[in-house]
């Protein structure tokens, strides 16, 4: 674990870098008027209306909606974590990364353990193609059907029936056995002796978004126990976050409309061997959420394909668990079954891609199998067969998140128990406290606020910020001489948003849409202020600023007769205390100020 990214240096980093810039690295732009345009990548379109605006250094999509900054093109569109956008922008701009001093334990996090890791891996594909004794691991992958073109693709390897065979590879660094023990490539047993984990065995190294070789899976030759082999969770390894075959899918093609979940690595293999390249495969594990997350920010449409037998099933189950809250929008999960005994890797040498690609297209969608599978869980005709329904299907209706999906699927269940929907419901509500998961909502950080300890006025029913956000969102130079501090006394939610952008606008010169909208990151608000920086405010960018001062005086006037008539209703009923009397007499003040 390293230390954290400061802020200060993603500020600095959106700050130096062009969105033009690194959106046209990955797709054509056509400069329209001021902004920049193109077929949205994110989805399948023939006229462009995917906007970018280098005034705001944000992109806009009306189509689909998608919005965001430099760094949230590059997650999005390279389907990278925040950390690794980060790092890859870095480098595009030539800047080291600073990391806070991380007090936590001792620094594990190793990245001299990639360029090891890289070695080992053009060394198992050397003996593959060089070592006498790698005949048999040859002789299988052929009668398996796989071509050398493919073994490199996958950069497939073969290691030697040896104990000490890694610790050859480098002869100057001492600390190389660790090394290798950190990465799991060498055991180190309770006698204190080290040596390699994979002996003999057929080698396919498990590669990170970045190509980076993180891990391996060694298929015994023939048959044997264990058949497959895995590294250990490491430093650089874990499991339940990485996929087979992901990189070189990405590597191999250009667009991606659907992804094949498959649960081996022959499967994937064999699938490519097929041409096709869309298939990735867990490794060894379910599919979890963070897997179907990475999936999604790459296409819209993932297709799990199963083992038609029970076990098959089950795990289907399993998978929609962590699925069913993922869902919305435009994303779909379809399951595929195949008959019994087949895996991806068989089948498609029995059919062919033609048809295999048929049956991916034709899976049946995650809500069409979950109600069958429902259904054929209880009987029907009996008296409790309804009331058992919805009990089966209650904690799958409230893993549904998305509004739309959760009323069809409520509708749909509510028909089949031959119930209303309001019974239905009812039914689902009785203990839905008890099962419903808990959220809890993204604080927005305050600190600039905590600066001002004074007695908050409530405004209520109105949202009058939600144009000044939207002026000064967009146009940050608008932000006013002016002194807003009557803003900070606002209980308000969008004047506290106000706020925050006046000060980030204060505090950091040049600042643009896209790196504002960067720190409210992951939060509540965030939503809103991408539509809000996008949202079409009919003025030109040099009226903003006027509009926005004007805007801002008015709403102070309103606050100041608001807070004016309160007090003088309150001082008809009983006296005002000292500090009442005083605001007033300041109000009256500001008021005669103002005309
Ligand atoms: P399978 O047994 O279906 O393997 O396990 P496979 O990919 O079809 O392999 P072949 O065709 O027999 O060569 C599916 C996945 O489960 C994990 C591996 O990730 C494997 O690809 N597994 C299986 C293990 O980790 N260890 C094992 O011993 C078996
Ligand atoms: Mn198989």
């Amino acid at each position: 674990m390293s230390g954290r990214i400061p802020q200060s240096f993603i500020n600095e980093l959106l700050a130096r870098v062009d969105i033009v810039d690194i959106i046209e690295r990955r797709i054509n732009l056509k400069k329209t008027g001021k902004n920049y345009s193109a077929c949205c990548p994110f989805h399948n379109e023939k006229t462009p209306s995917f906007s970018v605006s280098p005034d705001k250094q944000f992109y806009y999509c009306f189509g689909c909606g998608v919005s965001g900054n430099a760094l949230t093109f590059i997650m999005e569109y390279e389907g990278q974590e925040f950390v690794a956008a980060i790092e890859d922008l870095a480098q595009t701009m030539g800047l080291e990364i600073p990391r806070e001093a991380y007090d936590g334990p001792k620094q594990t996090f190793q990245d001299h353990l990639y360029p090891l890791m890289e070695k080992v891996s053009d060394y198992y594909q050397q003996q593959l193609k060089n070592n006498p004794n790698a005949k048999n691991a040859i002789n299988y992958l052929k009668n398996r059907g796989l071509s050398g073109e493919i073994a490199k693709k996958y950069a497939i390897g073969y290691a030697p029936d040896d104990w000490q065979n890694l610790l050859k590879l480098s002869s100057s660094s001492k600390d190389l056995q660790q090394d290798l023990v950190d990465t799991g490539m060498m055991i180190k047993n309770d006698k204190g002796h080290t040596y390699d984990r994979f002996r003999d065995r057929i080698m396919f190294p498990i590669r990170n978004r970045r190509g980076q070789v993180i891990g391996y899976g060694g298929r015994i030759i023939d048959q044997g126990e264990p058949k497959y082999l895995n590294s250990p969770e490491t430093n650089l390894f874990h499991k339940g976050r990485e996929l087979y075959g992901l990189y070189e899918m990405r590597k191999e093609l250009r667009s991606i409309q659907q992804i094949i979940i498959v649960e081996g690595y022959m499967d994937v293999v064999a699938l490519a061997q097929f041409g096709i390249y869309n298939a990735t495969a867990t490794l060894g594990t379910a599919t979890s959420s963070e897997h179907l997350q990475t999936l999604f920010r790459i296409c819209s449409r993932v297709v799990f394909c199963f083992d038609g037998d029970k076990a098959g099933k089950a795990a289907a189950i399993r998978a929609l668990q962590n699925a069913l809250p993922l869902l919305k929008d435009a994303r779909e999960i379809r399951i595929m079954f195949l008959p019994d005994g087949e895996d991806p890797d068989t089948m498609v040498r029995k059919i062919g891609a033609e048809e295999f690609n048929q049956n991916v297209d034709e899976a049946i969608t995650l809500f069409d199998f979950l109600l069958q599978y429902l259904t054929s869980q209880v009987d029907m005709n009996t008296f409790e067969g309804p009331a058992r329904l919805v009990h089966l299907a209650k904690p799958f209706s409230l893993a549904i998140t998305d509004s739309i999906l959760k009323t069809r699927f409520d509708q749909r269940l509510a028909s089949l128990a031959g119930l209303s929907e309001k019974q239905l419901n009812d039914a689902i509500q009785k203990d839905q406290t008890a099962q419903k998961p808990v959220r809890t909502p993204v604080s927005a950080s305050n600190t600039e606020n905590a600066l001002f300890e004074v007695k908050p006025i409530k405004i209520q029913g109105k949202a009058p910020f939600r144009r000044a956000i939207a002026l000064l969102l967009q146009n940050p130079d608008a932000l006013p001489a002016a002194k807003l501090d009557w803003v900070k006394q606002l209980d308000e939610a969008g004047a506290r948003i106000f706020s925050r952008l006046c000060s980030l606008i204060d505090q950091n010169e040049g600042i643009s849409t896209g790196m504002l909208i960067e720190h409210w990151r992951d939060q509540a608000e965030e939503t809103h202020l991408k539509k809000l920086a996008n949202s079409d405010l009919i003025i030109s960018r040099e009226q903003m600023p006027s509009e926005l001062a004007d805007l801002l005086s008015r709403l102070e006037k309103e606050i100041i007769i608001d807070e004016w008539d309160r007090l003088i209703a309150k001082s008809k009923l009983q006296p005002l205390n000292q500090e009442e009397k005083t605001s007033l007499k300041s109000l009256q003040k500001e008021m005669l100020n103002r005309g």
